[in-house]
């Protein structure tokens, strides 16, 4: 058997030069160093071969595997190299940074209505959402057996209300019961808003959930007209829809208020299309019934009120279709506001 030394030698350069991975090094050296590598294979021709050249091949095969043991050195060593290099940790890169939260939209909605009315003079109130039945209901002429009580029909509590004997608690299921609070407490001239949430018996659908946020207004003085209302709400939506809202006002019936509306803002002009009309919010001036529940001298003041539904207007204001995603907390939906 004749062994072309160079071009093996060239060979195991050649090769070496394209490993590039530890897989590939091993094979590399099983090819040449192995069991039946080619060095093996090259002393195993040496029984066999003319006795002139068996000093020769016996030359040649331990410079290859010298030569080999070379390249697989210089080769692993490069290989480490450019793993070390990929580990390596490049402190001058700026960091990834912790990702920051900021407020929900509702809460950035609520406060964008409350500093509208702010700006306008109102005092913001807070009262409870666990409120008693005379507060919800009775104080605001919904008497108990009222059919109107049905769609405000909340959640009770198993708890005796401690100021007026065999009356309930309750989630409140509006903030009018704010008003009824105020005025016992306060004399006027007043205005005043009162954001929170409520909560109703509704089934949930895109529209609907049990529970939302309501911003209520109370205004009492002793001239006070609808007109003021009608000015007071137009000029909130323009501040918060821009100019371009068209709203319309609607004759409605509430127990507390007399005469009594709906606002609906036309969905259309502000780019939504599913429905035409939205209604965000009920108003009316303030029945005497409820200013006789607490204590104002009859026939001395006036009032206007209304009570507006933050996702509504969250939804209108931003294109948003369905009340749920509000409360599914989803970082891709709240990241986008
Ligand atoms: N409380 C009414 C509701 O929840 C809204 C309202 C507030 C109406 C104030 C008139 C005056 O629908």
């Amino acid at each position: 058997m004749q062994w072309d030394f160079q071009d093996i030698d060239n060979q195991a350069r050649t090769q070496a030069q394209a490993i590039n991975s530890p897989q590939a090094l091993e094979a590399f050296r099983l090819q040449y160093l192995g069991k039946k590598g080619l060095v093996a294979a090259i002393f195993a021709s040496l029984g066999a071969a003319e006795p002139g050249l068996k000093a020769a091949i016996g030359k040649g095969a331990n410079d290859l595997r010298a030569l080999v043991e070379n390249l697989i050195a210089t080769k692993s060593a490069e290989l480490n190299s450019v793993e070390v290099q990929e580990e390596r940790i490049d402190i001058s890169l700026p960091g990834a940074g912790e990702a920051l939260g900021h407020t929900h939209i509702l809460t950035q909605t609520m406060q964008e209505i409350i500093s509208i009315f702010e700006q306008m003079g109102f005092v913001t109130i807070e009262t409870p959402e666990i409120e008693t039945e005379f507060h919800n209901f009775t104080g605001l002429n919904i008497p108990i057996d009222h059919p109107s009580r049905d769609a405000f029909d909340t959640f009770y509590l198993d708890a005796e209300d401690l100021s007026a004997k065999g009356r309930r608690l309750l989630l409140r299921s509006h903030t009018s019961g704010g008003q009824v609070r105020i005025m016992k407490q306060h004399k006027p001239p007043m205005a005043v808003i009162v954001p929170g949430r409520v909560y109703r018996p509704d089934a949930v659908d895109a529209s609907h959930s049990f529970m939302f946020h309501q911003v209520e207004g109370l205004l009492v003085d002793e001239k006070v007209q609808f007109s003021e209302l009608k000015g007071l709400l137009t000029e909130f939506c323009r501040r918060f829809f821009g100019p371009k809202v068209i709203m319309r006002f609607r004759p409605h019936f509430f127990p507390f208020t007399e005469p009594s509306a709906e606002v609906d803002i036309n969905a259309q002009v502000l780019g939504i299309q599913r429905k035409k009309w939205l209604e965000i919010l009920g108003c009316g001036m303030v029945n005497p019934k409820v200013f006789e529940v607490v204590g104002y001298p009859k026939g001395k003041y006036k009032g206007l009120a209304f009570g507006m539904g933050v996702e509504r207007m969250a939804m209108l204001k931003y294109g948003i279709n369905d009340i749920r995603l509000f409360y599914e907390n989803d970082v891709r939906f709240l990241k986008q506001f």
